[in-house]
Order: C-alpha cells, then structure tokens, then sequence
C-alpha cells in the first residue's frame, strides 16, 4: 500500500512516554467478565490500546504545559482567563464567552437557560449526553440527518450535514413554533464523524434567522470539521483551517464546545454567545453550579494549556497527519475485510460489525460483540454505536427496536499512539476476521434507565456446540 510518507510525517516528536500493560488472554477473560462484560467498567490498567474515546485522552505538548506554569490561579480575573478568552474570542468571534469545566455542563447551562419544556431541539445528530441534557431540560431532541448518511458505504463527502428540506419542513409545519433551538454538531460523532459542509452551515443559518429560531454549533471538533471541508469543498482550498472554523462559528449564534477533544487538553470548554440576555442568564446559573464567570470549574493552569492547545490545533501539518493516520488505518483495517463507514472521518473510525458478524442478530448486539472480542484478543478498547446503544429494550433487557446500524467506534485518542500502534490494531482485527463466527453474541442482565451503555451489565451467549 503507497503511503504519503511527506503527508503522514506528524509535525512533532515524542518527548515524554507512560508504559501500557500487557495481559494475557487469561487474564483479559477474567477482567472482562468482572467488568459484566462492559469495557466501561475495565481498569485502565487492564487496557493494551485504549480506543473508548478521543475526549481528554490527547497528550500535551511541551509548550502546554510550559504555559500551564504561568497558570494564575486567582479567583476572579486571573490573568490566565484573559488569555483564554481572548484567543477563544479571536478564533470564534463571539464577544460573551463563558468557561466551563467540559462540554456537557456547557450544554445544561445553555438549554435550561434557552429551552423552555415542550420545545424541540433539531441537530444533525445530538450526541448522547448532549441528547440526555436536551431532555433533562423538559425538551425534546430530535435528529434529522441528510439521507447520505444512511449509506454507510457511500464516499459523499459530507454525510454530517442536515436535512435541509426535512428542517424546513418542520421549522414551517404545525409543530414549527416549538423549535426553541437547532444545534449543529461538527463534526458529526454520532454518525460516523463525518464532517458537516460549510453550504450546510450557512442554508441552517439562513432558515433559523427567516424562522427567527437560535442556531448553535456543539463545535467539539471544530478543527477537524474545518481540516475536511479545507480538503473537499469546493472554495476553500487556500482557506486555512482557523479560517475556515472561524467562518462556521461566524455563521451561528452561538457555540457550546468541549474543549477536551480539539482544545488539546484533558478538561475544558466554553458557550459562546452574541445574546446579551441569554448570556446574563447563563452566566447566573454558571457562577451557581460552575464556578465564577472566569474560571467556570477551571484551574488556572487548565485555561492555560487550553489557550495553547487551541493554537496547535489548528496547524495544517497537526490536522494533516491526524487525518492521513486515521485514513491510513481504515485502509489497513479494509483489506483485512472489515468494513468501515466511508469515508474515514479523523477522530475515530466506525467498523460495520452487523456486516462483519452476520450470524449474530441484532438481539445478540454485534457491535458490542465485536467490542468485547478486540479486547478478548488484543487488549483494545472501544464502544459499541448500535443496538445496545440506540435500541430499544422491553422490561426483560430483550431488544425490540434494533438500531439501524451496529457500528463499533474506534476512537483516536489525539498525539497518543504511534502508527505501529494502529498496525496492531488492524492485524488483531484481521484476524478476527479471518474466522469471525467463533465471536460470540451478549445478553443484557442488568441496565440503567438513562444512558444504558455506560453501566449496563452483559453476558456472553455461549456458541451452539460450545457445550457452555
Ligand atoms: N458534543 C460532542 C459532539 C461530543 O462528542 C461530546 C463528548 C460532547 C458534546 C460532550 O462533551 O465530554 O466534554 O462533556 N464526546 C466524548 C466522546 C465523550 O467520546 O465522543 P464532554
């Protein structure tokens, strides 16, 4: 396979490493069935590569932390603030920025503050907790994503964007006047990281201000976002990616952003705002459930490191290794005949196990089958994107509503592992792929009412034959 060595070359070298443990194949059985065969309950010191998330995973960098020293730790007006929101407020615009401690509290903050019980807010795809706090505010979350994004094979390259004609019928229909908010998330993780066009962004904003309902972004992945329209739309080409990000942010109202992904740090986000009044709202329930206005939850050396890191990620030659590496690794992952949904995005990389295990239903949860089994053989961790995440489940834990897709995601955590690293990945992958009926199928022995996949409790279905 010809790789672009030039395109692939990170545009850094390793200064400070941690070990990662090796168990063996014992002992990776056992933990996992303590775990109830759920990789959120693993210890991180059972885990060989640990692909569960990108979010707060990245490794700093020297000027980072160097910076984090400076940290002013002051209560109300640290200098370390006025850093922060100044380079928050040069890359998004927004003159009202407020600081919060992740990318969730952000999102309470701004829906109790802007949501009123009985609305409707529209995304592209609200992402889980961004979902939960949506209905946590008495309102209802509703995805309309373009039908591209249901073709999990095809390579249109902005399958993140939304519905178009499906939001302007809703924002004209009968149920038109409870739409309190449209909330674009860029890049779209929960379907397939695929990125959202900048066309896209500006007909939402046009239909939101003809409609007079607020147009928001969940920018978690601004650079990234901004990196893929630089390299397939039309027009942006000579754009840099801080351009580029900075124009989507100019086309909203406002933002809210967990700076744990491309804040390149492992705590942090912010709400951007033009809004005097929504702004003076949230800012009320900030200082009572956050922290004052100019930490929000955040220690001094955080901001620091946020202002830093949000410099570094915007740099072509950062962006352009990450996503030639993702792009590389789902080429590897592909000729050993696992599918992914195409085409790769860059913070993680979507596996099509309901393709990859067709002997097991969905009932028997593919995805999270495929999830235990990369642990089982190799030690790697990820989440399961499919029924036992989405689907929907009667008072006995049994599957009555499949998802649509039973995708596992492999996120990649940010300057963390080397692409010898990922060649591991896609040969234990191969391999099972080599014979993948002896992957066993789950069922569910205990589970939460609310976000099911984090705490809920699995066995293994034992193979016919298996005398189990
Ligand atoms: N929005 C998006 C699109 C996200 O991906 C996340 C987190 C959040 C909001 C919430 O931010 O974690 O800082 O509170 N995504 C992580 C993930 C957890 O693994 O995809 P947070």
């Amino acid at each position: 396979m010809a790789v672009d060595m030039r395109e692939m070359l990170p545009p850094y070298r390793i200064k400070v490493v941690e070990p990662i443990p090796f168990l063996t194949a014992a002992e990776r059985q056992q933990a996992l069935a303590e775990a109830g065969y759920n990789p959120f309950n693993l210890r991180a010191d059972q885990i060989t590569v640990d692909l569960l998330s990108d979010s707060g995973t990245g490794a700093t960098s020297a000027a980072q932390e160097a910076a984090a020293a400076l940290g002013d730790e002051s209560y109300a007006g640290a200098r370390s603030w006025f850093r922060f929101r100044d380079e928050v407020h040069d890359l998004t615009g927004y003159p009202r920025i407020l600081p919060v401690h992740q990318g969730r509290a952000g999102e309470r903050i701004l829906f109790t503050s802007l949501l009123k019980p009985g609305q409707i807010c529209i995304s592209n795809t609200h992402f889980d907790t961004t979902h939960a706090n949506v209905e946590l505010a008495g309102a209802e979350a509703r995805d309309l994503p373009c039908p591209e994004a249901f073709d999990l094979d095809s390579a249109a390259p902005f399958k993140g964007n939304i519905d178009l004609d499906a939001l302007e019928r809703t924002l004209t229909g009968p149920e038109g006047h409870r739409v309190g908010l449209v909330l674009m998330t860029i890049t779209n993780n929960g379907l397939g990281a695929q990125p959202v066009s900048m066309a896209n962004l500006a007909a939402v904003g046009e239909l939101c201000r003809r409609h007079r309902v607020p147009f928001f972004l969940d920018a978690a992945r601004f650079a990234e976002n901004a990196w893929l329209v630089g390299q397939r739309e039309p027009g942006y080409r000579d754009w840099t990616p801080r351009q580029i990000a900075a124009q989507a942010f100019q086309l909203a109202d406002g933002c809210v952003v967990s700076l744990k992904k491309d804040g390149l740090s492992a705590i942090g986000g912010f709400i951007g705002l033009r809004d005097d009044d929504l702004h003076a709202r949230c800012e009320a329930n900030l200082i009572a459930t956050e922290g004052f206005s100019t930490y929000g939850g955040l220690a001094g050396h955080d901001l620091e490191r946020l202002t830093q890191g949000l410099r570094e990620v915007v740099d072509p030659a950062y962006l352009r290794a990450r996503a030639a590496s993702t792009a590389r690794l789902a080429r590897l992952v592909n000729d050993a005949g696992v599918d992914t949904v195409q085409p790769a995005g860059i913070h993680a990389l979507y596996l099509n196990a309901g393709r990859l295990l067709p002997h097991l239903s969905p009932g028997e949860f593919p995805g999270h089958a495929l999830g235990c089994q990369l642990y089982l053989d190799g030690g790697i961790r990820c989440a399961e994107l499919g029924s036992l995440y989405l689907g929907g489940m009667d008072d006995q834990h049994r599957l009555v509503t499949p998802a649509p897709f039973e995708l596992v995601r492999l996120a990649i955590p940010r300057r963390v592992y080397t692409d010898t690293h990922f060649e591991y990945v896609a040969e234990v992958l191969a391999d099972i792929a080599k014979d993948p009926e002896r992957v066993p199928g789950y069922r569910v022995v205990s589970s939460p009412p609310l976000l099911r996949h984090f705490k809920v409790r699995l066995a293994q279905i034992p193979a016919p034959g298996s005398g189990g």
